[in-house]
């Protein structure tokens, strides 16, 4: 096996990059430093995390090999606005992977999931200050990718990119770069032209358009069929002849 030859694109201007050897979970590190007042436009990467933590108060193991990731920033932006980065999140997971398999093997998976052959292979946890004003203070994008491991779960189940790779994977550092120019292509976009300009390109690799899923919301359990997003990221799920809008929840197909 020998390193895959992809080439990098550039590091994206006007961004900073902190490289630790291990943190407790680089999202605190984000919050530490934006309490402290940093200034936003910093990624942050360690090789391991002791405490890496996922959605749901869920704890994100965090071996090496893997890349473990946040991007502090300072958008102008409410907190409802700020949230819809996730999904310029998992595009820019997608462009990362684009890079060493068939994209046609990446797909999308409502919130912000991204499967590689049909599992789960990155994490998106965004984190943002408290807001009293109209604006968040800050935001913490935390994203990681399982590059050379993943936690051999079943429910979802896991993948990494290595699985999918007959050659050897991308560093962590060689990963964050494919990351940060994407993000930094899908965050100016955002800015520029609005939600829509992730959200076409978001459903045009999403998982199971069309098909008929399962929602599990809080109070519920909801099963339709798998009919997009909106203008504010819910997903629209058609039961019984109605579209429902969902703003939070885990979503399950086949
Ligand atoms: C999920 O539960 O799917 C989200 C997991 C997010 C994990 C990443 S790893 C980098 C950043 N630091 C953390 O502690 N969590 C996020």
């Amino acid at each position: 096996m020998s390193a895959n030859p992809v080439s990098q694109p550039p590091w994206p201007k006007g961004y900073e990059l902190a490289d630790f050897t291990e943190i407790d979970s680089t999202n605190e590190e984000a919050k530490r430093r934006a309490e402290a007042g940093a200034a936003g436009g910093a990624w942050l990467r360690a090789d391991t995390q002791s405490a890496g933590r996922g959605r749901r108060g869920r704890t994100w193991v965090s071996p090496g090999g893997n890349l473990f990731a946040t991007l502090l920033i300072r958008p102008q932006m409410t907190a409802g606005e700020a949230a819809l980065l996730s999904f310029a999140a998992a595009l820019s997971v997608a462009d990362l992977l684009d890079a060493f398999v068939d994209p046609a093997r990446v797909r999308l998976k409502w919130p912000n999931d991204v499967q590689l052959d049909g599992g789960k292979v990155c994490g998106v946890l965004l984190e943002s200050s408290a807001t009293s004003g109209a604006q968040v203070d800050w935001l913490a994008v935390g994203i990681g990718v399982n590059l050379a491991n993943h936690p051999g779960l079943d429910e979802p189940k896991t993948i990494a990119l290595s699985d999918a790779m007959d050659q050897v994977p991308p560093s962590p550092s060689e990963a964050l770069v494919h990351l940060a120019a994407g993000f930094a292509k899908w965050l100016n976009a955002y800015e520029e032209q609005g939600f829509e300009a992730l959200r076409q390109p978001w459903l045009a690799r999403a998982r199971g358009l069309g098909e008929p899923l399962v929602a599990r919301l809080p109070q519920e359990e909801l099963r339709g069929t798998f009919q997009g997003i909106d203008e504010a990221g819910a997903l629209l799920l058609e039961t019984n002849g109605a579209v429902r809008k969902i703003t939070a929840g885990e979503v399950f197909f086949g």
